[in-house]
């Protein structure tokens, strides 16, 4: 069923509910109150009457003056002897004349039904010094009040009627306001898998509930996000496959001269080998590298703990000086530095960067790490080569590489500072470069000490 339908529904019966509950109120309350003020015109006409001394004598109690003046055409007023004789009588609506004459001793009255019309009665003893001499008996038919009853009840049907026809109306034209931009969206998200190209959803210029537009802006946020998953993903594999086509290019041309010569001339055949084998290895790094860029791209890459970043920065010092054979220095004045994040992310961000100041400078290389309100602060220092001002923001490229003539020397394949930015960005952290060319290059690094946010961009 749809959210209209639902909508209208419930208003409608729960409107019913309500509709029902205050008529019968209505109707009930009424009922009451006329009932109670005929009975009260009906206590003050026996009042009267008592008030004639007459009545208080036996001999008057038939004298034809004595109810006349209170006759009335929906009411029979009549004196009852103890033996059961009616002595006198004013009335004449045939229901009422028809009524059983019986006497009775006491005071009583209340409201009982002949044929379908109410009628109230009022039965009172009459005496003579202390002794009954009859009964003053009014019956008096309610069928204007239920004229007036019926009027109502016809009232009421017909402003209930109306009230839920208009509710009817107005919930249907409301709910279509209401679900018209999640139609809308809908529409769009069909046509998003029909065509497989990603949309967004405009808002229009109608003012629109807060909780859609939440919803609306979630919904852009996350095509948004596609997008520039889809966008770069798209970007890899192109920059992927041109990066690939060059070594395998080269490989598959040396293979070619070593068919044709490589069996007869031993200088082509070394040079092959020794082309082919560098290729190979750089073919190696490369998919090794985009395996791991392909991997830090995904949403949850990152495994939380916290650990102590003075250590990890001693041992993966000492580890790749072991490997290098080069001065790699460690600053720091706090004994021990805790932050929260990846550990083995952090330590391969470090790797990255180290493995760049080992490949572009000669001289011993520096890192210091220090905390600054509430953060930690990594810098890594070397005397090296530097780049040119202009080349830095292109730099977490991918592929990028500063001069083509270096990947010749140091054979990188320009993958490491990009997976680097990626790390940096899953903990919430900056990283600047500030270089000189000849005179070397600071990269700094800056996390937050607690991760607040874990879910990456
Ligand atoms: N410390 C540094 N000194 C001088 N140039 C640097 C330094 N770090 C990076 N660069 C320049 O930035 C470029 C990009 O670095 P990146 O680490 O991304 O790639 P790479 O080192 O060439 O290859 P790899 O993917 O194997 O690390 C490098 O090619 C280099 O020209
Ligand atoms: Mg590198």
């Amino acid at each position: 069923m749809t959210l209209r339908k639902r909508f209208t529904l419930f208003t409608i019966f729960w409107l019913i509910f309500i509709l029902i509950l205050f008529n019968i109120f209505v109707y009930l309350f009424m009922t009451k109150i006329t009932t109670r003020s005929e009975q009260q015109v009906m206590t003050n006409k026996v009042n009267l009457i008592l008030e004639n001394n007459k009545i208080m004598d036996k001999d008057h109690l038939s004298d034809e003056g004595l109810l006349r003046e209170f006759y009335n055409v929906n009411e029979l007023i009549r004196i009852i002897t103890p033996d059961g004789k009616t002595v006198n009588l004013q009335g004449s609506d045939t229901d009422l004349l028809a009524l059983p004459v019986k006497f009775e001793p006491y005071h009583v009255q209340g409201e009982m039904f002949v044929g379908s019309t109410r009628v109230l009665y009022m039965k009172v003893p009459l005496y003579e010094d202390s002794e009954i001499i009859g009964m003053l008996e009014i019956e008096r038919k309610l069928n204007l009040q239920d004229s007036y009853m019926k009027v109502l009840v016809a009232a009421l049907s017909v402003t209930s009627i109306g009230a839920i026809l208009f509710a009817i109306f107005g919930t249907y034209w409301f709910t279509s306001r209401l679900t018209a931009p999640i139609q809308h969206m809908v529409q769009t998200m069909r046509e998003i898998d029909r065509s497989g190209k990603l949309r967004k959803i405009e808002i229009g210029d109608k003012e629109e509930s807060a909780e859609l537009l939440q919803l609306i802006r979630a919904f852009n946020q996350m095509i948004e996000r596609l997008d520039r998953t889809f966008a770069r993903q798209k970007q890899f594999v192109a920059d992927a496959s041109h990066e690939l086509k060059t070594p395998l290019t080269v490989i598959s041309s040396y293979a070619g001269m070593l068919k044709r010569w490589g069996r007869d001339d031993v200088k082509i055949r070394d040079e092959a080998i020794e082309a082919i084998a560098k290729e190979s290895e750089r073919l190696q790094n490369l998919t090794k590298s985009m395996l791991m860029l392909a991997e830090a791209e995904q949403e949850d890459w990152l495994s939380l703990q916290t650990f102590d970043v003075v250590q990890m920065v001693d041992e993966l010092a000492s580890m790749l000086q072991l490997t290098f054979q080069r001065q790699i220095r460690v600053h720091t004045s706090a004994g021990d530095l805790r932050m929260s994040g990846d550990k083995d992310k952090i330590r391969q961000l470090l790797v990255i960067l180290l493995d760049n100041a080992i490949k572009y400078s000669k001289e011993p290389i520096d890192v210091t790490v220090s905390s600054v309100k509430q953060s930690v602060r990594i810098h890594v220092t070397d005397k090296g080569i530097g780049i040119e001002e202009n080349e830095i923001q292109h730099l977490f490229e991918r592929f990028y590489r500063v001069d083509g003539a270096r990947r010749r020397t140091t054979g990188g394949v320009g993958l490491g500072l990009s997976i680097a930015k990626r790390i940096v960005d899953l903990h919430e952290g900056q990283i600047d470069v500030f270089s000189k060319p000849g005179k070397g290059t600071t990269i700094t690094l800056q996390f937050p000490q607690t991760l607040k946010n874990t879910s990456g961009r």
